[in-house]
């Protein structure tokens, strides 16, 4: 089982998206299993999923709570061999309960997912984790075991704002998580103009390390979401379909390259 965090500590660059596109490919066209944790309490996940529910304490909260282990919250999706936790406001309750007293008790809630099995008891090829734009103590717990951290950017003018941030948290977390790395900054919402051309020029100056895909923009992408479909089921010969086909493909390779010199 890999686990994969998606932050970045800025709003709106497509984290949310990412996890879903994932999810979707991995389980649909590389026959893989895949759990997805929603971490936010903006439940977007969960709603492109149709599993939100806006009353009660959501399961990403029951988990992060310590009530449940992550198999007794486990919620099927319509896509065969891809599930979720869901979340919703109570998220934030959840996680502010956690901040008054923090122990390294309180950073081990999301353990379970570990070992978590899927519904024909089999573990899960991967976890894919969405985070919310913020590191609270659900975020912590998230990087708790984590194995990959993919960092969405949208190239502007602040878009390395809050990296340093994010990669710092991942060296401290190395302590209780000595599995956890910075995979890679994977640029989101491309455009094929100078202005996002200058950017990754200066991202490649600035030592960061991309992956080779970037994601490009299509208006499809948000009216994807509004059909709450798959970029690659609703205008699978987009470019955001194409490059997000592409991106799952290079982190497959990554990690089965890894894997082999391992051996
Ligand atoms: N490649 C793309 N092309 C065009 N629009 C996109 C693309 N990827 C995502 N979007 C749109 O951008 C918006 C923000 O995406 P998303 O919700 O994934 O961001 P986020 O980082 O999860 O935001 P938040 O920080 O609020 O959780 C959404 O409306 C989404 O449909
Ligand atoms: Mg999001």
């Amino acid at each position: 089982m890999i686990i994969i965090s998606i932050g970045n500590l800025k709003g709106g660059v497509g984290k949310s998206f990412t996890a879903a596109q994932m999810g979707y490919q991995l389980t649909q066209k590389h026959d893989a299993t895949a759990l997805l944790l929603e971490n936010d309490k903006q439940g977007n996940l969960a709603k492109f999923f149709g599993t939100y529910n806006r009353n009660g304490i959501c399961p990403a909260a029951k988990l992060l709570m310590g009530l449940n282990t992550a198999e007794e919250v486990i919620q099927e999706t319509d896509y065969p061999g891809l599930d979720i936790i869901s979340a919703n406001m109570s998220l934030l309750t959840a996680s502010m309960d956690l901040q008054q007293d923090m122990t390294e008790e309180q950073c081990r809630r999301f353990e379970s997912l570990k070992y978590a099995v899927n519904k024909k008891g089999r573990p899960y090829d991967y976890v894919i984790i969405d985070n919310p734009p913020d590191i609270g103590l659900n975020v912590i717990n998230a990087l708790a075991i984590t194995n990959d951290v993919i960092v969405p950017i949208k190239i502007d003018q602040w878009a390395l704002e809050g990296m340093d941030i994010m990669t710092g948290q991942i060296s401290q977390m190395k302590a209780i998580n000595p599995d956890i790395r910075f995979m890679g900054a994977l640029v989101t919402m491309y455009k094929n103009n100078v202005t996002n051309a200058a950017g990754v020029e200066w991202l490649k100056k600035h030592d960061v390390k991309l992956f080779d895909t970037f994601i490009r923009y299509s208006d499809k992408a948000a009216e994807s979401t509004l059909f709450q479909k798959p970029i690659q089921e609703y205008s699978p010969r987009s470019g955001t379909a194409r490059s997000y086909r592409q991106f799952v493909q290079e982190y497959i390779e990554k990690i089965e390259l890894e894997r082999l010199l391992e051996v």
